[in-house]
């Protein structure tokens, strides 16, 4: 039923493709049987570019760790948010995309009704308990034409989803393992977020939550 699977914790190895917006659905499950292999390859990217906490341009930290791969990765400083090809900590590369990844993206992008998907770029979220994103538009890439692909893992969340204006109202999407929201079209520029995380142990993802967010970067 609609109301108990919006509700429910439970691991979902299929699932319904709901719509949210005209350019928005959320694929339940879809990455569940990838899962394995997206954590080992997640593994590989934090043993070059580990994970750490940058700060807004407004100096707070933020609570949710990153790391990036791809040809290009997201990060922020005093000195407001940017895309780069080096990692600022390491100064090398962000690792490439990971095979498992690029597949995952691009077939999550057609299910969805995208053209053919191809990101540059793949922000890593990690959430321990309590660590929150308030909300925010994905606006800093140049190619607005591709959707938005993010992938759901470990530790269960709430995802706002609003409108074009940050006062719109915002619906609240429960997100599990394995979960994936692909949005584009005119649902492209929409302010998300994601609710405070709740303690809990995953059993293949431990303690926290797992994100990966693809973005076409560069037209
Ligand atoms: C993001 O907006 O970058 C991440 C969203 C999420 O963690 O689900
Ligand atoms: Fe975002």
């Amino acid at each position: 039923m609609f109301t108990l699977d919006l509700f429910a914790d439970q691991p979902r190895s299929t699932g319904e493709r709901r719509q949210l917006g005209p350019g928005a659905w959320l694929l339940e499950g879809f990455a569940f049987e990838q899962a394995a292999e997206l954590l080992a390859a997640i593994e590989a990217v934090q043993a070059e570019s580990p994970f750490r906490h940058l700060v807004t341009p407004g100096g707070f930290t933020m609570s949710v760790a990153m790391t990036n791969c791809g040809r290009l990765g997201w990060a922020s400083d005093l000195s407001g948010y940017r895309y780069s090809p080096l990692d600022p900590l390491t100064r090398a590369p962000w690792p490439p995309l990971p095979e498992v990844f690029a597949t995952l993206a691009a077939s999550a992008a057609i299910t969805a009704g995208y053209p053919p998907f191809e990101p540059d770029a793949c922000l890593i979220n990690a959430y321990a308990p309590g660590a929150r994103l308030s909300l925010h538009q994905d606006k800093d890439e140049q190619d607005l034409a591709a959707p938005i692909v993010s992938v759901s893992l470990g530790l269960p969340a709430v995802f706002l989803f609003g409108g074009h204006k940050r006062n719109d109202p915002v619906t609240r999407y429960h997100l599990q393992h394995g979960d994936v929201v692909v949005w584009g079209g005119e649902d492209r520029l929409r302010f998300h977020g994601v609710s405070p995380v709740k303690a809990g142990e995953h059993p293949l993802v431990g303690n926290r939550r797992l994100n990966l967010t693809f973005r076409k970067v560069t037209a």
